[in-house]
C-alpha cells in the first residue's frame, strides 16, 4: 500500500497546483476523491457518511470476452469506458494467456479515480486508474482448461469500486483467493488458518493413504474431514476460523443389518449438481475421498470408544439418517455460527461490507452457490423469502453501526 499511497499523493499535490487554471472545463476537486489517501480510521468514517450501503459494494460493468468493443460503462471517475480482451500465446503454454484493453476517458475532475476489480472463478487482481488513456492488464498464462474455457464463454468480469474502497479491497485480497481453486488458493488457505489460528501445517511422509481395512471400522466411528482447496476449503476456512474447530466438515459410518458398511454425510453433490445429505457405501464414498475430491481432503478416522460403542443404538441411528437423506445441505446451520447477534458479527479482518463485497462478486461468477450460501442462511434466520440484495443491506448495516 505504502507506494501506491505515496504516488497518489504526489500526483496529488502536481495536480493541486493545477485546479485552477482548468476548473473551467472539468469539475473541481471532490472530498471524496481523496477518501483512499486517508488511513481506513480516518476514511471508513467519511465513506460511511458520504455513501449508501449499496454504493459502497462492488457494481459489476460487465465481461470483456473479445476483441469486440461494444462493452461500455461510466465510472465513478471517468464516464467513458471501453474493455475488450485479446487472446495470446506469448506464454508458449497450453492455454496461452491474454490482455484486457481498458479506455478510460472523460474524467469529472483533476484528482479523481476509479477503482476496479478484475475477476474469473480462478483468481481476482484490481487496478486503478487516473490517467485518462487506454490501460492493459496481463494474464500471462491460464490457470487452466477450465479457466481458459471460462474467459472465453463469459469473460473476465469487471467490478467498478468506490475510490474510498482500498481499505476494504486489501482485506478483499486476503480473503477472496480462499474460494479459488488453485494451488494458490490452497496456499492461502494454509497462510490464513496459520496467520488466523496458529495452525501449523506440516507436510507428513508419504505414503498420505493409511492402508486401512473397511473391516476394521464400526457402526458410530466418525469422519472428520478438514478441507483445503476451492469453494469447500474456503469456506472451510472461514468456518475453523469462527468456530474454533480444525475440522470443518463430519461424517458418521453405519453397518447395516447385512454387515455392509455406509457414510452418512451432508454436503454430497448429487446428479443435479445440488449439496444434499447422502448415505454412500464405504467403498464409494472412499474411492471418491481417493480419487475426486479436488478440496485436498485431511480425513481423520475416530473409532467409538468400546464402551460407548455398547450403547451405541445403530437402529435409531439408521432411522435419522434415512430421515435426513435427500435433504439441502443446510448452509443455514453453518452461516447461524456466523450471523448471531445484530452489530460484530465477524471476527477482524473480516466485517459485513467485507464478506458483502465478496459475495457480490462471487454471485456474478457462481450465482448457484453464493445464492444457496445466503439465502438458505438468511431465509432460515429470518423466516422468509428475501432477497440477495436485502441481505447484504442487513449484514452491512449490521456491521458498521
Ligand atoms: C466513448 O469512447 C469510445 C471509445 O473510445 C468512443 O467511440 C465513443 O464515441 C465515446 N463516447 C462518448 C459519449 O464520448
Ligand atoms: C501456445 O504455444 C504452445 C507452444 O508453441 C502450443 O503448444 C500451445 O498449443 C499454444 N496454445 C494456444 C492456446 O494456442
Ligand atoms: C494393504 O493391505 C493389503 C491387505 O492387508 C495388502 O495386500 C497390500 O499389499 C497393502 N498395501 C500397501 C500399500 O501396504
Ligand atoms: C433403539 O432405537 C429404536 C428405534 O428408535 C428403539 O425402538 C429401541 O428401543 C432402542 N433400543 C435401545 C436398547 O434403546
Amino acid at each position: 500500500m505504502e507506494p501506491l499511497y505515496s504516488i497518489i499523493t504526489i500526483f496529488l499535490a502536481i495536480s493541486c497546483f493545477q485546479i485552477p487554471k482548468v476548473q473551467a472545463f472539468q469539475a473541481p476537486f471532490h472530498p471524496k476523491d481523496i477518501l483512499p489517501l486517508l488511513p481506513d480510521q480516518v476514511s471508513w468514517p467519511i465513506m460511511n457518511y458520504l455513501n449508501s450501503a449499496v454504493d459502497i459494494l462492488p457494481s459489476f460493468v460487465g465481461a470483456a470476452s473479445s476483441t469486440d468493443t461494444t462493452l461500455q460503462w461510466k465510472g465513478a471517475c471517468f464516464y467513458n469506458n471501453t474493455a475488450w480482451m485479446v487472446f495470446h500465446n506469448k506464454s508458449q503454454t497450453e492455454f496461452g494467456g491474454g490482455t484486457l484493453h481498458l479506455k478510460v476517458t472523460n474524467a469529472h475532475s483533476w484528482t479523481c479515480m476509479d477503482l476496479y476489480v478484475f475477476a474469473t472463478p480462478f483468481r481476482v487482481t484490481w487496478d486503478y486508474y487516473f490517467l485518462s488513456r487506454e490501460h492493459t492488464l496481463e494474464f500471462d498464462e491460464w490457470e487452466s482448461k477450465a479457466e481458459y474455457d471460462y474467459v472465453k464463454r463469459k469473460g473476465v468480469a469487471i467490478f467498478l469500486m468506490e475510490a474510498g474502497m482500498l481499505g476494504t479491497l486489501s482485506a478483499f485480497w486476503k480473503v477472496f483467493p480462499l474460494f479459488t481453486n488453485t494451488a494458490w488458493g490452497e496456499s492461502s488457505n494454509i497462510a490464513f488458518l496459520e496467520k488466523n489460528m496458529g495452525a501449523k501445517f506440516e507436510q507428513r511422509p508419504q505414503p498420505w493413504v493409511t492402508n486401512i481395512s473397511s473391516e476394521d471400522i464400526h457402526s458410530g466411528d466418525f469422519l472428520a474431514l478438514s478441507k483445503i482447496r476451492g469453494r469447500w476449503g474456503a469456506f472451510e476456512s472461514l468456518e475453523k476460523w469462527v468456530s474454533g474447530s480444525y475440522a470443518g466438515h463430519s461424517a458418521v459410518c453405519l453397518r447395516d443389518s447385512e454387515g455392509k458398511l455406509w457414510v452418512a454425510e451432508s454436503g454430497h453433490e448429487n446428479e443435479e449438481g445440488e449439496d444434499v445429505i447422502a448415505i454412500l457405501s464405504w467403498e464409494e464414498w472412499w474411492d471418491f475421498e481417493l480419487t475426486k475430491d479436488d478440496s485436498n481432503p485431511h480425513i481423520a478416522l475416530l473409532p467409538l470408544h468400546p464402551d460407548l460403542r455398547a450403547k451405541f443404538n445403530v437402529t435409531a441411528a439408521w432411522e435419522y439418517a434415512r430421515s435426513l437423506e435427500g435433504k439441502p445441505y443446510g448452509y443455514h446451520n453453518l452461516i447461524f455460527a456466523w450471523i448471531d447477534t445484530i452489530e460484530q458479527n465477524y471476527p477482524s479482518p473480516l466485517d459485513a461490507n467485507l464478506v458483502a463485497s465478496v459475495m457480490t462478486v462471487w454471485n456474478q461468477l457462481q450465482p448457484e452457490y453464493a445464492a444457496n450460501m445466503w439465502s438458505e442462511a438468511l431465509n432460515k434466520r429470518l423466516g422468509t423469502e428475501v432477497l440477495l440484495i436485502l441481505l447484504v443491506d442487513i449484514s452491512w448495516n449490521s456491521g458498521n453501526k
